[in-house]
């Protein structure tokens, strides 16, 4: 069966391109869904996308081209991949704050396969404090984007917010339906997010970690077709939807939720910040600054140097664990955020750990680690591979992290297990 597109076309100046683009995917043989909003058909008429796909091109949400059916529903049920194409800065506001006005939004706020955005605008309105923070809300939403260029506008002024050229566009689109049926079938566990290690009913101890190359591999994952649980720290992520998700809090609920579930994966990736050490003894009662020593403390040096003393003990290495446990056809894959010697240090986690592949990267290069929308990563992998991958976004790190796992020849290949 051929795939299915909904063709959202928004009032940009390049709204034209849209039926170039809608022309191009019916004649690599996908089914084209347009839809418009009323001010993109000022621009151009709803009529050229219907000639060009044979499909009604609905604008208004109470409009019924599809007998017996409610319109929005219907497209966002019957759809591979939602192409919006150009996103206003309108568009962008509506569906950052989840405003289901019209056709186009009411149908993408209703889909739950990926959706994919191009924006086109004037650099101020790029620029815009607003249209930043809903990009930024959108990306942490899942939405996918190919990013305006810099070139020349139609306001006759140079700058960033040109719309991607339509090659581009089309061949993210075939790349990301072709992506999409890759891991069906196949298992996959994604760890992500902090602990927290309770010291009283108030405090706990953490780490930097946001969460967002974790939910960025499982988000990825889904979008390939594979069955996905995300254990998940604390973060301040939206909860992803179509997939199993586990929040949990301590290391060791963390490590109860994957060993739990461990067996019946083909894929592991443990990207959550798992504390090495908690507290000894957590206390019942919030630890008051004058009073006697808490009982993790270790009866130390409150009194002697105004401080609390904590006595720490490791936690269980839940990665480790897995290694152990890892039966023939499974692959694990493992994070090392180093601040020096990265490689070293990554290579001897690879082979300690009973690792497939290790991702490594130095959280103190500008644009790498913990928080931020951009990584930069080192694969390490057991058969010798060393793929260096530039500054990406966290996303797009996360789709090369499973290109590579994909491409491993052997028996944990997700290609073979769907094969
Ligand atoms: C000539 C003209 C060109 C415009 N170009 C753009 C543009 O490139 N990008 C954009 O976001 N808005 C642009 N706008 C503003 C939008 O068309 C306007 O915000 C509209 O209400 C958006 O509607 P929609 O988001 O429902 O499609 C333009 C408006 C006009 C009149």
């Amino acid at each position: 069966m051929s795939k299915r597109v909904v063709l959202g076309v928004s009032a940009s100046v390049a709204a034209y391109k849209a039926a170039d683009l809608a022309s191009q995917l019916v004649k690599s043989g996908v089914e084209v869904f347009p839809v418009m909003t009323a001010d993109a058909a000022r621009f151009v008429q709803p009529a050229t996308f219907r000639a060009l796909t044979h499909h009604p091109c609905p604008i208004d949400v109470f409009e019924e081209p599809f007998p017996g059916e409610i319109a929005h529903i219907w497209l966002a049920r019957h759809c591979d991949l939602f192409a919006i194409v150009p996103a206003s800065m309108n568009v962008l506001a509506r569906l950052a704050n989840g405003l289901a006005d019209d056709m186009l939004t009411a149908a993408a706020l209703a889909c739950t396969a990926p959706i994919l955005l191009a924006p086109g605008m004037n650099t101020g309105m790029w620029d815009n404090p607003a249209t930043q923070a809903n990009l930024a809300r959108l990306r942490d939403y899942g939405y996918y984007f190919i990013e305006p260029t810099t070139g020349r506008l139609a306001c006759r002024t140079e700058g960033v917010g040109r719309m991607a050229d339509v090659p581009t566009i089309l061949a993210a689109i075939h790349e990301m339906l072709a992506r999409q049926d890759s891991w069906r079938g196949v298992r996959v566990l994604v760890t992500a997010g902090p602990t927290r290690e309770p010291l009283d009913p108030v405090r706990f101890l953490s780490n930097r970690s946001s969460g967002k190359m974790g939910y960025a591999l499982a988000e990825a994952a889904r979008a390939r077709g594979a069955a996905v649980t995300l254990v998940s720290g604390p973060t301040a992520l939206p909860r992803p939807g179509g997939l199993e998700f586990v929040p949990v809090e301590t290391a060791a609920q963390m490590r109860d939720a994957v060993l739990s579930r461990a067996a019946e994966q083909d894929i592991l990736i443990a990207a959550a910040a798992v504390a090495d050490y908690a507290p000894v003894e957590v206390a019942e009662q919030k630890i008051k600054k004058e009073a006697p020593p808490a009982p993790n403390s270790g009866g130390a040096g409150q009194e002697e140097v105004g401080g609390l003393t904590l006595v720490l003990t490791e936690t269980d290495d839940i990665l480790a664990e897995l290694g152990r446990r890892k039966r023939p056809g499974q692959t694990l894959i493992g994070f090392a955020a180093e601040t020096e010697h990265l490689l070293d240090h990554a290579r001897r986690k690879l082979e300690s750990k009973n690792l497939d592949w290790v991702v490594a990267n130095d959280v103190t290069q500008p644009g790498a680690g913990f928080d931020g929308d951009t990584n930069i990563v080192t694969l390490l992998g057991a058969r010798g591979e060393e793929i260096s991958l530039p500054l990406l976004t966290k996303r797009e790190a996360a789709e090369r992290i499973l290109d590579a796992v994909t491409a491993t020849p052997g028996e944990q290949s997700p290609g073979r297990a769907t094969s």
